[in-house]
């Protein structure tokens, strides 16, 4: 496959990852203080950076390792996922091998190791990390990447100089997707991407994933939108919530079965749905629907068989419905 081929059949997240800190989509405070950083980048202290799923934090790490160490950024960068590796023990054997590793072809002030998911460790293994980001501090540096910077154990976070990235603003992701369907010449209807940002919610790695799926179906309009972002989902279990509160139990049962069964919705899913579409139908005990659905969240989270909780939930829901004597418009 040529390289020409390649970059073709690439997903457009990858496609339109922006390989220079100044492309990154807005994160305007936290680049601005990278690019006075990098302006003497021997100083560079470990970094940390915090915020959502999807708002540039792999990627403007890796604009950093590019901009430090241009062509060879790929031999002196190790990216390590801290979910993925089997313990900090692999951890720590990788780091090893690699800050060993000696090439001298090149000047570069360190070799940069990205950690992902740095949150996900426990605090045992984030004290051994601790240990072996001071035993290599002198020849690399550290970007531990996060989505809580809380979860993060203070004497690293003290160590770090900490990012926080936010999550993408409407006009962001919107004009990035349009820059996107024009390069891509897909047609589109401004409402389909604004569609696209309420369903992500900031996330610019789903938008764009969404994007692409619906382009896939032919042209970016609400419907091909609706088809790939699990919207219909939600209205479908709109409908299975008016059912319950309007006293139709059989049928809200058989609808419930048809999503979870048929269209694979999940129940973690459903339940997130059917509390939104609680919000908007707003019955008069809206706070005894919501104390219901905790209760049920839990159950679910404990263990309890799905089928069987989702089932008396809807039951719980006809109850309600009827003390209020909930009609759905
Ligand atoms: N701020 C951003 N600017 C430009 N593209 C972004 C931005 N945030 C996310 N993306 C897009 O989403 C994809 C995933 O972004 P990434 O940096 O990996 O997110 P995360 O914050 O989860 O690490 C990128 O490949 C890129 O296409
Ligand atoms: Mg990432």
């Amino acid at each position: 496959m040529s390289e020409k081929e390649t970059y073709e059949s690439m997903m457009w997240t990858e496609k339109y990852r922006p390989l220079k800190i100044d492309d990154v989509v807005n994160q305007r405070a936290v680049v601005e203080r990278l690019k006075s950083m990098l302006k003497s980048p021997g100083g560079m202290p470990h970094l940390l950076f915090a915020g959502p799923p999807g708002t540039g934090k792999t990627t403007t790490a890796l604009c950093i390792a590019r901009a430090i160490m241009g062509d060879y950024w790929r031999d002196f960068t190790l990216e390590l996922n801290a979910s993925d590796e089997r313990g900090i023990n692999t951890v720590r054997d990788r780091v090893k091998t690699f800050a060993r590793y000696a090439d001298r072809r090149v000047e570069i002030p360190f070799r940069i190791i990205i950690l992902d998911e740095a949150d996900e460790m426990t605090n045992d293994a984030q004290t051994a990390l601790r240990r072996i980001m001071e035993t290599y501090s002198k020849g690399t540096r550290f970007i531990l990447i996060c989505n809580y910077s809380s979860r993060i154990i203070e004497p690293i976070q003290s160590r770090c100089a900490i990012f926080r990235f936010s999550r993408l603003a409407e006009d962001d992701v919107v004009g990035y997707l349009k820059v996107i369907c024009e390069k891509e010449a897909v047609k589109f209807e401004e409402n389909a991407l604004r569609t696209i940002y309420r369903v992500s919610e900031g996330d610019l790695r789903q938008a764009i994933n969404i994007l692409e799926s619906a382009s896939i179906l032919g042209e970016v309009n609400d419907t091909n939108v609706e088809k790939t972002s699990g919207i219909s989902g939600k209205a479908k279990v709109e409908e299975v919530v008016k059912l319950a509160l309007d006293g139709d139990f059989k049928g809200a049962r058989s609808k419930l079965i048809e999503l979870t069964r048929v269209y694979g919705l999940s129940d973690r899913d459903f339940l997130k749905y059917a509390n939104e579409a609680l919000v908007d139908l707003n019955p008069p005990n809206l706070g005894e629907a919501s104390e219901a659905m905790a209760k049920y969240d839990y159950r679910l989270i404990v263990g309890a068989h799905p089928e069987i909780q989702l089932t008396a939930l809807l039951a719980e829901l006809g109850r309600i419905g009827k003390d209020a004597g909930f009609k759905p418009k």
